[in-house]
């Protein structure tokens, strides 16, 4: 492995207001794939072993810090007491970046924004590479964009080389048709960078201090500018890495880039997706071959699935482990296990601690929480399970719930193996119910039932023969 030379800190820019997103959530806190957009960028620098990264907090601060740490991000936070600009956002980190330039004069920082989700850390390291061996004070990553609007534009002079970059607001008619935009990520050296800040102006039309700025004041000042310039991105429908996300459409497009990228991924290697445009596969998920996928399924978290599973349509899993040959129908799961050949649903609502084992069948409108449903076991209609562990092949009929909760605490209920537990009936715990045994539908079942005998609680049926249906009948006689 190559040796790196100069050490790296990276500052990642995340205070402005991101008005555009309309929203009370800071912007960089909007999740892309379950993960905040700043999270992302922070994951794609992280790669590059920084010696640090610093990220510049201001509206909505405080969030943001609590979010990164309680990801376990180890950042330094450096706040930007008002937001004037990028250019102010690298301004406000200026005692941080010069303490990296005093523990290392040859330092490099690498600049990006928290808005730029997509970027791949190997896009950061070809930078890297770039900067390094062009040897100029700042490299700047551009892209070639069909629709160039939004962005700065990059300015070169008739030697092609980087002069300056211009913001929409700013730009004549004709700087506007330039394809070649600014992504706002750069790599200096720490020296040209701190040297460079204090010369910042803000004659623009925002009336801001614009990081953007210092490529000007470099190129005026008789330096030059390296550029890596990404391609245009011609797959059909498909975003280019750097895209900004500035409003909650875009924040759509790339969310969408992001789970057909995955769900392409699950495809290749052998899994059937039926509309990969509504099926949401988060990254951290894992998927069995010859496993299908209908409409409307979302895996979320840590969710494993094995192989030759059928899940959906209409399915939300999250931190569960399906296994092999199971079948899930419009169910909501969490942080569940289900083993082999076990069938669920449709509508089935099973909360994090059920366990369901092989071959078991867990039918239409059944809630099971924090409970073991044992080998073959039915809970096919219409029940609630909580707090229960139920042996192999038992029977429980439409209806039959736990009473796991008294108001104050939660108490257990164990059922044996091969008991048949009628409908409608009420388990009420703490209960033990033996092996084998039967309890009569509609029971309410308060004291244990002992090993194959037969519990009943039901009052006596009245019967009055020949009863009339209607009222005024009743009347008359
Ligand atoms: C910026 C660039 C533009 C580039 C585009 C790429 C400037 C002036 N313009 O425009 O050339 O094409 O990104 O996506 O830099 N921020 C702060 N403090 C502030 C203002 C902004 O930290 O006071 C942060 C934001 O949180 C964001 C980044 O700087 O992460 C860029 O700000 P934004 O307002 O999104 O700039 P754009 O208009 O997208
Ligand atoms: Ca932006």
């Amino acid at each position: 492995m190559k040796q790196q030379t100069a050490p790296l800190y990276v500052l990642v820019l995340a205070a402005g207001a991101g008005t555009r997103m309309k929203s009370k959530i800071p912007k960089v806190l909007h999740a892309l794939g379950e993960k905040p957009m700043i999270a992302r960028v922070i994951n794609a620098a992280t790669a590059l072993k920084p010696k640090r990264i610093g990220v510049v907090v201001g509206h909505g601060g405080s969030l943001v810090e609590e979010k990164l740490q309680s990801l376990g991000l180890d950042v330094d936070i450096i706040w930007q007491k008002q937001q004037r600009g990028s250019g102010d956002a690298v301004i406000s980190a200026g005692p941080w970046l010069k303490r990296a330039l005093t523990q290392n004069h040859s330092a490099q920082c690498l600049i990006l924004c928290a808005d730029t989700p997509l970027v791949r850390s190997q896009t950061l390291k070809d930078l890297r590479r770039v900067h390094c061996k062009e040897k100029f004070p700042a490299t700047v990553c551009t892209m070639q964009v069909d629709d160039p609007y939004g962005y700065g534009r990059i300015l070169r002079d008739s030697s092609g080389r980087v002069r300056g970059i211009r913001e929409e607001k700013d730009a004549t008619p004709e700087e506007k048709r330039i394809t070649e935009v600014n992504t706002g990520i750069y790599y200096w050296n720490m020296q040209s960078l701190t040297q460079t800040l204090p010369l910042l102006k803000n004659n623009n039309a925002k009336k801001e201090y614009y990081l953007t700025d210092t490529i000007d004041l470099l190129h005026s000042s008789g330096q030059r500018v390296a550029s890596h310039c990404l391609p245009l991105n011609r797959a059909q429908n498909s975003l280019n890495e750097t895209q900004g996300i500035n409003t909650r459409e875009e924040l759509y497009w790339a969310e969408k880039e992001l789970y057909l990228k995955v769900a392409r991924r699950w495809m290749a290697q052998g899994v059937t997706i039926f509309s990969p445009e509504t099926t949401f596969i988060s990254e951290g998920v894992q998927i069995g071959q010859d496993s299908t996928l209908l409409p409307g399924t979302v895996l979320r978290g840590k969710t494993k699935v094995g192989s030759f599973t059928v899940i959906g349509p209409n399915t939300w899993i999250e931190n569960s482990r399906i296994h092999d040959q199971v079948t899930i129908r419009a169910s909501f799961i969490y942080g569940s296990n289900i083993h082999n050949s076990a069938q669920i649903g449709p509508y089935a609502h099973l909360r994090p601690g059920t366990v369901v084992m092989e071959g078991a069948r867990i039918g239409n409108f059944t809630e099971i929480k924090s409970s073991r449903i044992g080998k073959k076991s039915k809970v096919s209609h219409l029940s609630y399970i909580g707090d229960a562990i139920l042996g192999e092949s038992i029977n429980v009929g439409a209806g039959a719930i736990t009473c796991n909760f008294d108001g104050l605490a939660k108490y257990k209920t164990s059922v044996g193996s091969g008991s048949f537990i009628g409908s409608n009936v009420n388990l009420v715990a703490p209960l033990t119910v033996g092996k084998g045994a039967v309890v009569g539908a509609g029971s309410t079942i308060t004291k244990n039932v002992p090993a194959n005998s037969l519990s009943l609680e039901r009052s006596q049926q009245i019967v009055k023969q020949n009863w009339p249906l209607h009222r005024q009948d009743r009347k008359k006689k």
